[in-house]
């Protein structure tokens, strides 16, 4: 992140400085300072400032030429701030400072009157609600579009079968499409806790004041309205110390991030040798400054390795919180270091997967004969059970078998009739040679189950759902 150099100047007097007699030691200025991180709020802080001029002047607390003279300032500090033409000064400790500060070089001692009837505790829980709203929106639209690039691949390989895993271990096959909609389900409950979180997220707290609420008969369900706030905070200590919008959004950010690690993990997995599952465009993957033949799967590990600090982000708030009284405390400057970094995080990871899923591509054949053999065993016992054996003893005769193929190295569908015979009289070898892994996909039509029409169904859902 660039580092904001304040320009040299004459220090300004703080704008609580009347009851000091010694300025702030620059130590502490430095220390107390949250203008590199919170800089990044100003259009929501301008936005707030504009309504709550609006409100002022409608509790006559401004005049209408008043309002418009701080309106105007208000417009003109927001394009100096998006043309990177806004000069910030030594003593500008957080964003709202720098806005007001300018705002009263702009339009003169009127600027003072912009903070009647509030704090900058009611001020910036405002300003960080409208950036959850925002991102709650961003992180929603990129979580969708990762789960459009899922559906797609599904819908582009809906023959190809795999091993599913249990353990690690081989277990039974299943369809790439319907392995590929799993990870799209994951996609598709963060997509609704972001919904969610927005939902909380949606109440205003301006008009708390610093924490007993403001002293003027402000509107604040007009304010509410205004902004396009639900309702308006109930309880003003409550509205000025509470962050858990906050904490919601990074639990959302988190868990998020760990379903993008277990993706991730199994696309270094499958891009091994030792799998093959799967081939990873050069564009993606990186090369060894020392062996030559090496392709790694960075992307995926990063994603995978960047989990952790979004994680981290969750804890450190929730600990921040946990200790402290109501209502604001200092403590509380601290959200916005966490909050910003998971968003841009979690943003940026969804954004390179969704770049690179359609760009795999998979080794079709390596993952059919993974998918075959041993894998079939329980649809042996299940064909017993359709014979009339409780399904415990067909485990137990299929177990036998599996024991015996394991031995001698002789394939499940290649045992023959003697060997069968002993296990069970019921065992054939017709019954084996109907063992294939299509026939395995077909049993499973139960709703959420891999057989082909089921998974076209969930995948003509999953499309849907995606296109809304
Ligand atoms: N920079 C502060 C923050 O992010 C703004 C609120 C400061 N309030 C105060 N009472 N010092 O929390």
């Amino acid at each position: 992140m660039k580092r904001i150099r304040p320009k040299k100047g004459p220090r300004l007097a703080k704008a609580w400085g009347g009851r000091f007699t010694e300025p702030t030691a620059p130590i502490v200025e430095a220390f107390t300072s949250s203008l590199e991180v919170d800089r990044h709020l100003y259009p929501h802080d301008v936005a707030g400032s504009l309504a709550h001029v609006r409100a002022l002047v409608r509790a006559r607390l401004l005049t209408a030429v008043e309002g418009r003279r701080l309106t105007r300032g208000l417009e003109r500090v927001r394009r100096e701030l998006d043309a990177g033409r806004f000069r910030f000064r030594p003593g500008d400790e957080d964003i709202h400072m720098a806005i007001e500060r300018r705002l009263t070089e702009l339009v003169g001692p009127t600027g003072g009157k912009l903070h009647t009837g509030r704090s900058r505790n009611d001020q910036v829980a405002l300003d960080l609600r409208l950036w959850l709203r925002a991102e709650c929106t961003r992180q929603g639209a990129a979580v969708r579009g990762l789960e459009r690039a899922l559906v797609d691949t599904a819908a582009a390989h809906r023959a190809v079968v795999l091993p599913g895993y249990t353990h690690l271990q081989r277990a039974q096959p299943v369809l790439l499409a319907h392995h590929l909609l799993a990870h799209r389900e994951m996609l598709a409950r963060d997509r609704s806790r972001f919904l969610d979180c927005y939902k909380r997220a949606d109440e205003l707290p301006l008009g708390a004041g610093a924490l007993a609420g403001a002293g003027f008969a402000l509107d604040r369900a007009r304010v509410a309205r205004d902004l396009g706030f639900a309702r308006a905070s109930a309880n003003s200590l409550d509205a000025v110390g509470d962050r858990d919008a906050a904490l919601e959004f990074l639990a959302a950010c988190a868990i998020t991030s760990v379903h993008l690690s277990r993706f991730g993990e199994e696309l270094v997995l499958w891009a091994s040798e030792e799998f093959g599952f799967i081939e990873l465009p050069d564009a993606f993957a990186t090369g060894s400054s020392m062996m030559p033949q090496k392709k790694n799967p960075d992307v995926a590990e990063l994603v995978r390795g960047k989990t952790g600090r979004v994680i981290g982000a969750l804890v450190a708030l929730l600990t921040t919180l946990k200790g402290l009284p109501l209502a604001y405390n200092r403590d509380l400057q601290e959200d916005k270091v966490v909050l910003f970094d998971a968003a841009r995080t979690v943003g940026d990871c969804l954004a390179v997967l969704t770049a690179m899923v359609p760009r795999l591509r998979f080794r079709v054949d390596r993952m059919a004969t993974a998918a075959d053999g041993l894998l079939l065993a329980t649809d042996l016992a299940d064909a017993l059970v359709e014979r009339g054996i409780p399904f415990r003893r067909a485990h137990e005769i299929v177990g036998g078998l599996v024991r015996h193929c394991l031995r001698t190295g002789c394939a499940l569908r290649d045992l023959d009739a003697t060997t069968l015979a002993r296990q069970s009289p019921l065992l054939t070898p017709t019954m084996l040679r109907a063992l294939t892994p299509a026939r395995s996909l077909a049993r499973r039509r139960v709703t959420g189950g891999t057989s082909p029409a089921e998974v076209a169904r969930q995948l003509r859902r999953a499309q849907r759902e995606v296109m809304r």
